[in-house]
């Protein structure tokens, strides 16, 4: 079986994300979607609220399972045999972060494989944080996240946007 492991902060899950889940199980028989804690970026939600929606949003998907992860990916792709990490290119601007960080974790783990997918265009302009800010100055979020996410990024208005 082909097992993926979509990676991320998912602060929160957007349609962007979602597209690129779908784009994967075209790609790969099982997509594990890994929630990073990510403690540097010090997100907008916990680590088990991003799982929870990010849970609420894929229901639907078949194929798909939905992970908290700490540590290193190198070492959540090894202990889930899984074959490749799937990362969306939006831009231009996103290469040479993605090129490093799919460098060091072939230097950290040998065999390691990362696919690149581009997500639909009306979604290239997409970040977790802009749409924070939206939420944050009352704008609508229906083009951008699931009902359930924008009810909970609304809940939070008044919270920092960092
Ligand atoms: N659609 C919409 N938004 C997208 C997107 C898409 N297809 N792909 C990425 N984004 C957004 C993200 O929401 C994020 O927005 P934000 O910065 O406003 O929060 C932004 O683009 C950057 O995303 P990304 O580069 O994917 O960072 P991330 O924080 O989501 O994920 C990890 C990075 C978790 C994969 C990486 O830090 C990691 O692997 N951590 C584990 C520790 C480790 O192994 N480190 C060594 C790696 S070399």
């Amino acid at each position: 079986m082909k097992i993926g492991v979509y990676p991320g902060t998912f602060d929160p899950i957007t349609h962007g994300h979602t597209d690129i889940i779908r784009r994967s199980l075209r790609v790969f028989d099982k997509v594990i979607v890994a929630v990073a804690l990510s403690p540097t970026k010090r997100p907008m939600f916990d680590l088990a609220e991003r799982v929870d929606m990010v849970r609420l949003v894929t229901k639907e998907l078949a194929h798909v399972d939905v992970e908290a992860f700490q540590g290193l990916l190198v070492d959540f792709v090894r202990d889930r045999g899984a074959r490749a990490v799937i990362r969306g290119l939006r831009a231009i601007s996103d290469f040479e972060y993605e090129f490093q960080m799919a460098l060091v974790n072939r230097k950290l783990a040998e065999g390691f494989e990362t696919v690149f997918l581009t997500p639909s265009e009306e979604y290239t302009y997409l970040t977790s944080s802009i749409i924070k800010e939206v939420a944050s100055l009352g704008g609508r979020l229906d083009a951008f996240v699931h009902p359930l996410v924008g009810a909970r990024l609304f809940g939070r208005r008044g919270t920092k946007v960092s």
